[in-house]
């Protein structure tokens, strides 16, 4: 069995209770399940097989080292963002070759990690970047591997925080700018031009936009091979949305055929960057109820959790379902769902009808993506355990943050 499903009426994880979990490892803690995390990997793979194609993990969803060994055995490659990003997947035994490396502001120090550990590509923004890779690439006497990403000016219609592709985002290079940074890049003696990409957003919920930047990316694929620049491969980024609430993502497996059948006859490597589709659905923060704390105007159920461990809510709005571990037979009552933090934005989620009591655990789904990433020791809360559910058994696969850590880096000044 698997997913979140309940056993005579309990949440469960793939059969394991999550009640059980919240007694072993505590709370606020993560879990994850194994099999959702590989199924969720391979409608991208399987979608693509019938083409030369790598999907490469966006690591920034999720990035302890359990799930990027869980995808690496299926053959995933990674997109990273950073040199800490890097540390870890080579942490975790990936190979080098399957990494690329996104982001705007890579510093001298990761990019001559990276060029020394032999990564697959440089996904290049900008013309500075570019000059400054050339010049490192030298000094180490080798060939950079470089996609340029291109900043398509497509709406991918999510969330402006999370939108990338539009003109006036500070990522990629200007649609109108490619050919001639292509044309520098391909004149410079340690640059190797390989590629094209592009990432428009993340939680985009229609395949239309993908596809507009897609036509844009291809446009520019036939216009450097008419300059004799021939790519062998087109990165076609990440984004893909996943069911927070009531939306509809599109079928990932589908748009992969599609995308596959599209690009079938021109011999490129296909390259996506999915993070949140492959972690988001199989994970969930399992939290306490602390009080029931009833004002006049409005009940709040204040649990162990808190914008520290799950920061989306506050950050975005999002919404996360939150349901009970253990259902109760009692009418439900509206809640709003906050945490112990002293900040008035510290609510997981407003107006929730839950029949809950003290004690009783609370499971926050959808948040395999961008939950423990973006934990902060905020308060000095440690940052929660994180479990693995794998055939059936539960792991620990990050332990609760002890307390002394938080300030062991520091010193009293004499
Ligand atoms: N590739 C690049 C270059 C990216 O910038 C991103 C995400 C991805 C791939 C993966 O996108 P995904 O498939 O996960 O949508 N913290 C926000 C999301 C920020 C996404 C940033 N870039 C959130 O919690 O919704």
């Amino acid at each position: 069995m698997t997913g979140f499903q309940r056993v005579d009426g309990e949440l469960a994880l793939d059969g394991v209770s999550l009640r059980e979990i919240a007694r072993r490892f505590g709370t606020p803690c993560y879990v994850y399940s194994r099999a959702m995390i590989e199924a969720a990997f391979r409608e991208f793979d399987q979608g693509l097989a019938s083409v030369d194609h790598l999907v490469c993990y966006a690591m920034k969803a999720n990035s302890n080292l359990a799930v990027l060994d869980v995808l690496g055995r299926l053959g995933a490659g990674f997109d990273i963002v950073s040199g800490g990003e890097l540390a870890r997947v080579l942490a975790a035994g990936q190979p080098a070759s399957r990494v690329i490396f996104s982001g705007v502001g890579k510093s001298h120090a990761e990019m001559r990690a990276a060029l020394t550990a032999g990564i697959k590509c440089f996904n290049v923004e900008s013309e500075p970047e570019l000059e400054r890779l050339d010049a490192l690439a030298r000094e180490a006497g080798v060939q950079a591997p470089v996609a340029l990403r291109i900043n398509p000016d497509v709406d991918a219609r999510t969330h402006p925080y999370i939108s990338t592709g539009l003109a006036g985002n500070k990522f990629g290079i200007p649609h109108e700018r490619a050919l001639a940074v292509y044309r520098r890049a391909a004149a410079m003696g340690n640059i190797r031009v390989e590629g094209i990409g592009c990432h428009i957003g993340s939680q985009i919920l229609e395949t239309a936009p993908m596809e507009a930047a897609l036509q844009r990316v291809l446009d520019l694929v036939e216009a450097l091979a008419d300059e004799g620049i021939r790519l062998s491969h087109v990165d076609l980024g990440g984004g893909f949305g996943i069911r927070y609430r009531d939306e509809a993502p599109p079928d990932i497996r589908a748009y992969c055929e599609r995308l596959a059948a599209r690009l079938a006859a021109r011999g490129l490597q296909v390259l996506l960057e999915p993070g949140r589709a492959i972690v988001g659905p199989a994970g969930a923060l399992l939290t306490r109820v602390e009080y029931l704390k009833l004002d006049k105007a409005k009940r709040f159920a204040v649990v162990d959790a808190s914008m520290s461990e799950l920061i989306r809510p506050a950050l975005y709005e999002a919404w996360h379902d939150i349901v009970p571990v253990a259902g109760r037979k009692s009418a439900g009552r509206s809640y709003d769902i906050v945490g112990p933090v002293c900040e008035s934005t510290d609510v997981l989620g407003v107006d929730r009808t839950l029949a809950i009591e003290e004690g009783d655990l609370l499971a926050i789904l959808s948040a395999g993506a961008y939950g423990m990433v973006m934990a902060s020791n905020y308060n000095t809360r440690p940052r929660p355990c994180e479990v693995m559910v794998d055939r059936g058994r539960a792991v620990e696969i990050r332990a609760r943050e002890p307390l002394a850590t938080l300030f062991s880096l520091e010193r009293r000044i004499d």
